[in-house]
């Protein structure tokens, strides 16, 4: 295992570094005041070839690593994070799955637009009554001849206003009420019957745009079907075990950045006739947060490289994302601390991180899911083991 970048996930941190100063870093702290998705910034990332990094050229996309992707979301993350949750969003809760599991003609159709940015993907799978308990999901999709029917509502759906596809999740199947009878669907924005609903206001992350979906009568073909009929629960799993390793790169950057704040900080600062930086309070923070922070990417770049092998990462991506959180949070807290009353303002970008950081212990599954993931496998259950009493018992309603 290769520990230290590659040349070409150098050369995309340095490109991403780079777009950040030009393109994000004047206008983060207006977007976050004014709950404002940069959609034309977002679409230049197709530009730059980091909306399908992931994805085969074949498709469009960029014939990159899920290595590299995670180098350009920790990048990102250091700027703005909620451009990252979209960014992460967009390339492998949606177009990383259209490219695992559509068929091709659902590539052929979708692939190409969204790689460029002319399409923004989203991810519909929560509802007001299922976040952790995602297989309780209520909306129901009833078949009418060589149609769909789709009737329900979803709720925190990333991207939601801007998207032109969505990967939805519904219940095909009345008489199974748990993971079995679920079938996802990718449907177009626009589509009769699907709308856009209440936006939701959000303590941080506010960059990135929030809203619930609102399916009425909303008719779909049965080629909207992706992957196999009552078997799109699995979809939602193996997108999520890929999704999280985004989400512990995005932590891992929001961790980066409070750093670096506070280093800029306490080196500037002068308090009792020397820089703060003199302080041992404020040294044990600082490397305190530096040994997690690097503890916090070497388990991402792990999990990001087993995916790249095509070998299971679900355990890891679970460590990763659960680690790489709690040291976001942490090392936000730690970096505020430092900057005393001045963190608390919002005259200093940590006031922002930390805002930023707290849901990336929540989104794409709690720490506590994360814990119910590790540990399954660690003792060796089967996922369906334990469905349903364990889960539903110890987990933290998102
Ligand atoms: N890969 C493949 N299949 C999997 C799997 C995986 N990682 N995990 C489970 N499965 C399969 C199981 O094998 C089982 O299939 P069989 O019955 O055929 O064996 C089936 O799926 C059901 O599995 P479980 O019994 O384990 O299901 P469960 O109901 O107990 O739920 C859970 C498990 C881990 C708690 C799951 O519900 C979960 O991950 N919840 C969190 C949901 C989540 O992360 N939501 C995030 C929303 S998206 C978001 O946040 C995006 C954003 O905006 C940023």
């Amino acid at each position: 295992m290769h520990i230290e970048l590659t040349d070409n996930q150098k050369a995309i941190q340095e490109m991403v570094c780079e777009f950040a100063a030009r393109d994000i870093m004047p206008h983060v702290a207006r977007w976050d005041r004014e709950e404002e998705f940069p959609v034309d910034v977002f679409r230049r990332m197709g530009e730059l070839g980091l909306l399908g990094l992931p994805i085969p050229e074949l498709w469009g996309g960029g014939g990159g690593t899920f290595g590299e992707y995670a180098v350009a979301i920790e990048e990102l993350a250091k700027a703005d994070a909620g451009l990252a949750c979209a960014y992460s969003v967009h390339v492998s809760a949606h177009t990383n799955s259209v490219f695992e599991f559509g068929t091709e003609e659902q590539k052929k159709k979708y692939l190409p637009r969204l790689c460029s940015g002319e399409l923004i993907g989203a991810f519909a799978l929560t509802e007001p009554n299922c976040g952790s308990d995602a297989s309780a999901l209520l909306t129901k999709a009833v078949e009418d001849g060589d149609h769909y029917v789709l009737t329900g509502t979803k709720q925190w759906i990333t991207n939601a206003k801007s998207a032109g596809l969505f990967l939805l999740f519904a219940r095909t199947n009345p008489d199974e009420p748990g993971a079995k009878g679920i079938t996802a669907f990718l449907i177009e924005a626009g589509t009769p019957g699907l709308a856009i609903g209440r936006k939701t206001r959000k303590m941080g992350m506010r960059s990135s745009e929030t809203y619930d979906l609102v399916l009425e009568n909303c008719r779909v073909p049965k080629s909207a079907i992706i992957g196999t009929l009552n078997e799109g629960f699995k979809i939602a799993m193996k997108t999520l075990d890929a999704g999280r390793v985004g989400i512990a790169a995005q932590a891992l950057g929001i961790a980066q950045a409070a750093l670096d704040e506070a280093k800029k900080f306490a080196n500037e600062r002068v308090a009792f006739g020397q820089p703060i930086n003199r302080f041992q309070a404020i040294q044990w923070k600082v490397a305190d947060m530096a040994v997690r922070i690097n503890a916090s990417r070497l388990l991402t770049y792990r999990a990001a490289s087993l995916k790249d092998q095509g070998l299971p990462c679900t355990k890891e991506g679970a460590m990763a994302k659960l680690f790489a959180s709690r040291t976001a949070r942490e090392a936000c807290n730690e970096s505020l601390q430092i900057h005393g009353g001045y963190g608390y303002t919002d005259e200093f970008a940590i006031e922002r991180h930390y805002r930023d950081a707290k849901v990336t212990e929540i989104y794409e599954g709690t720490s506590e899911i994360q814990k119910i993931v590790i540990s399954r496998a660690l003792l060796g259950q089967n996922a369906s083991n334990a469905r349903g009493s364990e889960a539903r018992n110890q987990t933290a309603k998102v």
